[in-house]
């Protein structure tokens, strides 16, 4: 079929790094087994064409079992993973959950969160670049480098904060530069979509929380739009062409100087 039609399809999956809250033998083995359970879950039946062990041992006959048929069918069909990369999350194990008696997804897991996926308030989250690096990093040792697009990355603030957006810059500075250390040790990520590029509504947090390199005034009939200093940033990133003597593209060194010299109101 992929023959005849050229088609090249893959699946969105929303992808944290995640960290043991201390190097005990089970935080370690809990970051891996929620590595599994959040990531896993789909991305190793399609590599695989199974389950990861863990959950089948966690899930016992819950389960659901691959036939012969069903595992080749899924294994390898797809092109290209996609993910949606925010943040670090840091767990700790939590193996009394498997003693409970309504065992759910949660349950299985095993583990405690130290930050919620489904809580907006950003500060909760660990976003130190180096999470992305460490995914990539990731994927290429347990899923055998498979082409990857990063289809979401950006950082979030409230929406009425100020146009001067530095943590944006910083952000997307940071994490546009684990992409190229990622790259530079063999990762096989083939695109970058930054989110986004209008604050817009969001799914978690409405109209209060934005992500946009442009300010959208709501309040105006004409939906007014401002850069704000992250635009103008990734504006002039996308405009160098300059490359290293490695063939990637470099950044800018100084992140002051540069909101010195783009953005004086
Ligand atoms: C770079 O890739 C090698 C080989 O896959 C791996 O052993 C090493 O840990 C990677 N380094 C980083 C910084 O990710
Ligand atoms: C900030 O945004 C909210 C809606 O998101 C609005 O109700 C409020 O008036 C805004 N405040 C300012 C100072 O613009
Ligand atoms: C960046 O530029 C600013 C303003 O020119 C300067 O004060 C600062 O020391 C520079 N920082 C680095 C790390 O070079």
């Amino acid at each position: 079929m992929q023959d005849q039609q050229h088609g090249f399809i893959g699946i969105n999956l929303l992808a944290f790094w995640i960290l043991p809250l201390t190097n005990k033998t089970e935080d370690v083995i809990a970051a891996q087994r929620a590595m599994d359970f959040l990531i896993g879950w789909y991305a190793y039946p399609l590599v695989y064409g199974d389950y990861p062990d863990v959950m089948k041992k966690n899930l016992g006959s819950r389960l659901p079992a691959f036939t012969n048929f069903e595992s080749n069918l899924v294994k390898g069909s797809f092109d290209f993973l996609g993910l949606n990369y925010y943040a670090m999350l840091y767990i700790k194990d939590d193996s009394s959950k498997l003693n409970m008696e309504v065992r759910d997804f949660n349950a299985d897991m095993a583990i405690e969160l130290t930050a919620i996926p489904n809580d907006i308030s950003v500060n909760k989250f660990s976003t130190a670049p180096w999470g992305l690096q460490e995914l990539l990093e990731y994927f290429k040792q347990a899923y055998g480098n498979p082409p990857i697009y990063i289809h979401e990355n950006g950082h979030q603030t409230p929406h009425n904060s100020s146009l001067e957006d530095e943590p944006r810059v910083n952000y997307l500075h940071g994490h546009i530069g684990a992409l190229l250390d990622a790259l530079r040790n063999g990762s096989n990520t083939r695109g970058y979509f930054q989110w986004s590029f209008l604050d817009l509504f969001e799914l978690l947090g409405g109209f209060e929380s934005s992500f946009g390199l442009y300010y959208v005034d709501v309040d105006d009939p004409d939906l007014k739009r401002q850069p704000k200093l992250s635009a103008q940033w990734y504006s002039h990133f996308l405009k160098t062409k300059g490359a290293g003597s490695d063939g990637f593209i470099i950044l800018e060194k100084n992140l002051t100087e540069f909101s010195h010299a783009h953005f004086s109101r």
